[in-house]
């Protein structure tokens, strides 16, 4: 999956850094074609910047916001017509500056002024009070904000129920470009459906452009144009003022940058182009839609899914490794953040419409060969009667552990009917996920799922799980039968919903030694596997002791999922070539550096030697502090070095 536009036409609507856009388009073969939609002109009569000068200078400001570099820089430059040029910088270093990105950033500092607080992306006007909230209380202090184009009422807003004082500074406006012909070149690009990408890196522009286009008395027929444009958005802003002229903007780079949103709209574009316009061509409303919206026409819906990925998992040859990342969905991804706002964890989980957009966000971006329907392994255990919470920096809670056999006995036998919202998000899922990407269910193994029961957590050593176990072994069986018996009709019931394979996750097993394991655990996972429909490939995966792997094999899963700790090549040798395995990098290689991690993953490739049966994974999770784009360079370095 080379990263190219492929001749593609990308219109930028970028103003002042125009050349610069165009540049990376065409770097990534793609026909640039650049329509500049404002210019910054500074406020002549200004009467505001000097009253904010006068008081900056008798020390009347408390805090200095700026916003944009080029206000900053337009800020010193109007000051300095007045003021001897170094008194500016000199005041500015009494007062706490605040900078709103990189941008203002730089431009302080070539006045020699390091920021007291930087925001941090995506440098929203939210990030701002929220990162004030973290450094500096605002509180009865003179706050002055430097202001560009329109005053963000939001903000001041903000300041102000903060308890501050706020100055605005206003030290430009926008204004359309002199030179109008190239916007109005690139509307009708767009109308005669030559355009295949338009690129938005302000809100302004998207303003500008509709103004343009309503005199023009093209509003509308640009409107329905955009139906067949991949659109583009740098930021949440940019995103935001694209909804607001009644469309959806169809990406948004995971850090606000043009150079991101050029190279990863290079990257999944084809993707997203043709499924917006599949859609289209399929009447879904694509001025407005969400990914759930999406419906393959029914002849592709209905062909058997013979993927890459259900090929490698039924040991079949395949064109290249399908590769997808177990915790592919999560913090940290920008997205996921922005969702995680609106709901507490749990309650995404039970919003189908949500836990759907969620899987297929992340398959969309990253390019991966599955997706893995968004939910988590713990919640069959509500129903049993556990309370369970996800509380921050902690993980999973349970307030109310089991401590004897009365507890085991005095839980509910629940009707999997209690979990249809995990049924509901796969249904929903499956519906708009491309038909040639696998969907996969999931659940918690029967051990897994009891230790957080017991433990009421995550736990070091296990101590009252297997306290339980050894003393009183009839309960101890009576509890795994509960959970095995929930989990055969969970999965069931995922497969009936539309999983394409289902996944055992036995994350904390590994604490177990083969004896115990073998009295303890392995019946009932054999029973469970045996009990799930076997049209579809069952995985298991476990972590943390390798001596187990053999007993897994025994327990009859269709694939063997391998934690990091492994070789894989050594792995494979024992389990027997005929077995079909996943895996395996170590996941904190994701935080090292686009040339290693491609190292690492040639790496394993090479133990799995091109043999049939093999699905490139991370042997754990992704951790949350994992950076967005190496996860998608991992993706890529797979699908190159494994293509045959
Ligand atoms: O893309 C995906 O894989 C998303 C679906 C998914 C989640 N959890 C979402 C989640 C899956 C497959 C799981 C499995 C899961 N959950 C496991 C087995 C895999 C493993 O890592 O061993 C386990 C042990 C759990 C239990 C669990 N859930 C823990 C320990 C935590 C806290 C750890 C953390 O990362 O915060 C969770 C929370 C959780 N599950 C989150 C997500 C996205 C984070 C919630 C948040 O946004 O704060």
């Amino acid at each position: 999956m080379p990263i190219d536009f492929h001749g593609s036409t990308v219109i930028a609507f970028e103003s002042r850094r125009n050349k610069e856009i165009c540049a990376l388009i065409e770097r990534y073969a793609g026909k640039a074609v650049s329509a500049p939609t404002m210019r910054e002109v500074p406020l002549e009569i200004n009467t505001q910047v000097f009253d904010f000068a006068d008081r900056l200078f008798d020390h009347r400001i408390d805090v200095v916001i700026f916003l944009t570099g080029v206000g900053t820089r337009m800020l010193a430059e109007i000051i300095a017509k007045k003021h001897e040029p170094s008194r500016f910088p000199q005041s500015l270093r009494a007062t706490v500056t605040v900078a709103r990105g990189p941008k203002p950033v730089a431009a302080l500092r070539q006045l020699d002024i390091k920021p007291s607080v930087i925001v941090p992306e995506p440098n929203t006007w939210q990030d701002l009070l929220a990162a004030l909230d973290n450094h500096h209380s605002v509180k009865g202090q003179q706050v002055a904000v430097q202001e560009y184009g329109q005053p963000n009422p939001l903000l001041i807003d903000g300041l102000k129920q903060r308890g501050a004082d706020v100055l605005p500074v206003p030290v430009y406006r926008w204004q359309l470009p002199d030179d109008l012909a190239p916007v109005r070149s690139a509307i009708d690009c767009l109308i005669s459906g030559e355009a295949d990408y338009a690129l938005f890196t302000s809100a302004i522009q998207i303003d500008h452009l509709f103004k343009i286009a309503e005199e023009d008395k093209t509003a509308d027929a640009l409107r329905k144009a955009f139906k067949g444009v991949c659109i583009g958005a740098v930021g949440p802003i940019a995103a935001q003022a694209v909804s607001k002229h009644g469309m959806t903007v169809d990406f948004e780079p995971d850090s606000p940058h043009m150079s991101h949103l050029v190279r990863e709209l290079a990257r999944r574009g084809d993707d997203l182009l043709d499924k917006k316009r599949t859609a289209t061509g399929n009447s879904i409303n694509t001025n407005q839609w969400k990914r759930i919206d999406m419906a393959w026409p029914q002849s592709v819906e209905s062909t058997d899914r013979n993927c890459v990925f259900l090929k490698a998992c039924r040991h079949q040859p395949t064109p290249y490794t399908p590769i997808w990342l177990m915790r592919q969905a999560g913090r940290y991804q920008r997205e996921y953040r922005t969702v995680k706002q609106t709901l507490p964890f749990l309650e995404l989980c039970k919003t189908p419409e949500i836990a759907a957009e969620i899987s297929l966000m992340t398959v969309e971006r990253l390019g991966v060969d599955a997706a893995i329907i968004f939910s988590d392994i713990l919640l069959p255990v509500e129903p049993m009667g556990m309370n369970l919470q996800f509380v921050k920096g902690k993980g999973p809670v349970i307030d109310n552990p089991l401590c004897s056999r009365r507890d085991v006995d005095r839980l509910a036998q629940p009707d999997v009917g209690e979990l249809s919202f995990v049924f509901d998000a796969l249904r929903i899922t499956r519906r708009a996920l491309r038909p040639d990407i696998a969907l996969i269910g999931f659940a918690g193994a029967p051990f897994t799922l009891a230790s957080y029961m017991i433990e009421g957590g995550k736990s070091a050593h296990y101590l009252n799980t297997k306290a339980l176990m050894h003393r009183d072994p009839t309960a101890w069986c009576n509890l795994m039968n509960r959970l095995t018996d929930l989990l055969i009709g969970y999965l069931n019931a995922q497969i009936a919903a539309g999983a394409d394979a289902v996944q055992l996750f036995d994350s904390w097993v590994g604490s177990l030694c083969p004896d115990d394991y073998r009295r303890f655990v392995l019946p009932h996972v054999t029973r469970l596997i045996a009990g799930v429909e076997k049209s579809v490939p069952l995985i298991h995966f476990a972590t943390g002791n390798p001596a187990l792997l053999p007993l897994f094999k025994q327990s009859n899963p269709d694939v063997i999922g391998l934690d990091w700790h492994v070789d894989l090549a050594e792995a494979w040798q024992m389990l027997g070539y005929d077995t079909t395995v996943m895996g395996n990098l170590d996941p904190a290689i994701l935080h090292t550096s686009t040339n290693q991690i491609r190292d690492a993953a040639k790496v394993i490739l090479q133990k799995a030697a091109g043999r049939p049966g093999h699905i490139f994974n991370l042997g754990h999770g992704i951790l949350p502090t994992t950076p967005p784009q190496h996860v998608a360079e991992l993706v890529d370095a797979v699908h190159e070095m494994s293509s045959k």
